[in-house]
């Protein structure tokens, strides 16, 4: 099995690129310091990132910013961040991810506890969370080829055993389940 991991130098990433990587074939993408460079909020560098990956049986994304405030501040610049970064970028990495992926390849995507369990002033972020985990439960339904897609949607990392964080990636990667949201929390 061959894995791409983007952000793998992130929080997240660096929990689990070790895990995967002591096991099989990964590959990491991220904007600086990894085996390719790819900024998902950039379609045309996704599929270049795609095409240099190659031969992709799973495509996890760690990856993806965004911001918030109190609503009393909350400016739809700020809103426009987590829309371009995190949501679109991880979205586009299933549109674009699909036509490359080998066939029962799965996309694992990220999105967060807030989704779900907001607290004040993360409706910048939640509202992401929440439109990440609709669509990976309504694009499972669509796609072709035994392709599957799940999201993990972590507490704060350090909240929760790093192990369970590890654990819901793999369930996402190694298990059969599509359409899922894996909270770990
Ligand atoms: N950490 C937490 O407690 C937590 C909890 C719940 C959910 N999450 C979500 O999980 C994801 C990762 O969180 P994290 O804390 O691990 O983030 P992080 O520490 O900021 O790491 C993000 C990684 O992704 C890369 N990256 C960022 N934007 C990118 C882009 N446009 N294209 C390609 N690579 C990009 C970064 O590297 P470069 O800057 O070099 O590209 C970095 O390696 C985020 O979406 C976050 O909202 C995190």
């Amino acid at each position: 099995m061959k894995i791409l991991i983007i952000g793998a130098n992130g929080r997240i990433g660096r929990l689990i690129t070790p895990a995967f990587a002591a096991e099989t074939d990964v590959v990491t993408a991220g904007r600086t310091g990894c085996d390719i460079a790819a900024d998902i909020a950039d379609g045309g560098s996704i599929r270049e990132m795609f095409a240099a990956a190659g031969n992709i049986d799973a495509c996890i994304c760690v990856a993806g910013d965004s911001e918030t405030a109190d609503i009393a501040e909350m400016t739809g610049e700020c809103l426009a961040v987590g829309i371009e970064q995190k949501l679109l970028g991880q979205l586009n990495l299933v549109l674009i991810g699909q036509e490359y992926l080998n066939n029962g390849g799965s996309f694992t995507l990220t999105s967060g506890k807030m989704g779900d369990k907001p607290v004040a002033g993360s409706s910048g972020k939640a509202f992401v969370n929440g439109a990440i985990n609709s669509f990976v439960m309504a694009a499972a339904l669509d796609l072709k080829r035994g392709l599957r897609v799940n999201a993990v949607s972590p507490a704060k990392i350090g909240t929760v055993p790093d192990e369970d964080v590890i654990a819901a990636y793999r369930r996402s990667v190694e298990g059969s389940e599509t359409g899922q949201i894996f909270r770990v929390y």
